[in-house]
């Protein structure tokens, strides 16, 4: 029977546990994206989790969205992402780094003065996380047919810098109301060439950035995580059901590592049955669970693993907690997104305090 604490094939690696920790972006990067000593120490913690997903990186400059967060572009980012693998890897850990394009969910500030880009010229709705505070949102540009070959080989060559900086594998951030996800919802794709209109023209972006990635890794390392329906930085799409049916579909007999599905609010549609049945590789469900939730999807063979976001982010030794029992940290809100500070990053407590290097 599945439980939590048991081990899982996941592509190709073995996870000692289904406890997975969530992509979470932390915003403790130097201004040039950069990962410093604090991230090493913050993933290094958190190695028991039967795989890390990391936060949100961007692969090019262009895909920034946030103020502080780390890339995966130049040799310097490289060199710290190293530091970050190793040292998960000495604690016995798994680690995937998830690539995150904003597109238009971007600002100039953080971009170089550059417009953010997207698939269509149409601006989203709330405000960006600048370095001098939240601003509105600009209408993004639209991407020609060769700058989208442009991104394609973008996510390329990050995928390729993230191997040789000793990640696992890595996984497209194609949910939350990102670059992919502007490609794949109608709201925000109104393209009239090969990649909008159609649910084939606009799945095709996702497609074409997967084959690209696991060209780069092999489909058995790379994982891409969806949240159909889910009502965030001003994404909408005509027909959800129709869009992620058939991206899955498509995706089924990849040989991917995982299809990691995050639902919020209350979905019209049960994508987690729906989309399981219908993918072949391991089947990750996140958001709001509690080990009790966990067991349960486990034992109704629901999910192949569970993901833990901010009871990960409080407990940097989740797994352990569950294996006793054990009380669980609150997660503190306000440093969730914090200056580059240890507060609520590295000083959550253990059960047993790790051993100092
Ligand atoms: C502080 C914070 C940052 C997040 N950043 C990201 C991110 O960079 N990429 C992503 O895919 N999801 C991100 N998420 C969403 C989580 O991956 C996860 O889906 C969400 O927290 C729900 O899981 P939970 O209820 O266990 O926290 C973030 C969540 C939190 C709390």
């Amino acid at each position: 029977m599945k439980q939590v604490l048991t081990p899982v094939q996941i592509g190709r690696l073995v996870a000692p546990n289904r406890v997975v920790m969530a992509p979470m972006t932390r915003s403790r990067a130097s201004d040039d994206g950069v990962a410093g000593d604090m991230t090493v120490a913050y993933y290094a913690q958190r190695a028991s989790a039967g795989l890390i997903i990391t936060e949100g990186v961007f692969p090019s400059a262009m895909g920034k969205g946030y103020v502080h967060t780390p890339g995966i572009e130049t040799e310097v980012q490289v060199a710290a992402w190293k530091k970050v693998t190793e040292a998960v890897h000495a604690r016995g850990g798994r680690i995937f780094m998830q690539l995150m394009h904003c597109g238009r969910v971007s600002h100039p500030s953080l971009l170089n003065g550059a417009i953010p880009v997207a698939p269509s010229a149409i601006k989203p709705e709330g405000q960006a996380w600048t370095p001098v505070g939240q601003v509105d949102f600009v209408t993004p540009r639209e991407l020609s047919l060769e700058e989208i070959a442009g991104v394609i080989d973008d996510y390329r060559q990050a995928t390729r810098r993230a191997i040789e900086a000793g990640f696992d594998g890595v996984e497209l951030h194609a949910a939350s109301g990102y670059l992919p996800e502007q490609f794949l919802s109608s709201g925000s794709n109104q393209r009239q060439d090969l990649y909008g209109g159609s649910v084939e023209n606009r799945a095709r972006f996702v497609l074409d950035v997967l084959d690209a990635m696991a060209a780069e890794a092999g489909a058995d390392r790379v994982g891409i995580k969806i949240s159909p329906e889910m009502n965030y930085n001003s994404i909408s799409d005509a027909a959800p059901q129709e869009t992620y049916t058939y991206l899955v579909d498509k995706l089924k007999s990849w040989g991917l590592a995982y299809l990691h599905v995050a639902l919020f609010g209350s979905p019209k549609v049960d994508y987690h049955a729906l989309l399981r049945s219908q993918f072949e590789g391991a089947y990750l469900i996140g958001r709001g669970l509690t080990q009790e939730a966990a067991e349960t999807l486990l034992k109704e063979d629901k999910a192949d693993a569970t993901v833990f976001g901010a009871p990960f982010l409080a407990n940097p030794d989740l797994p352990e907690r569950f294996r006793v029992g054990a009380e669980l940290n609150a997660p503190d809100r306000t440093t969730f997104f914090a200056p580059p500070t240890a507060k609520g990053y590295i000083d959550y407590p253990a059960l047993v305090p790790a051993e100092v290097d």
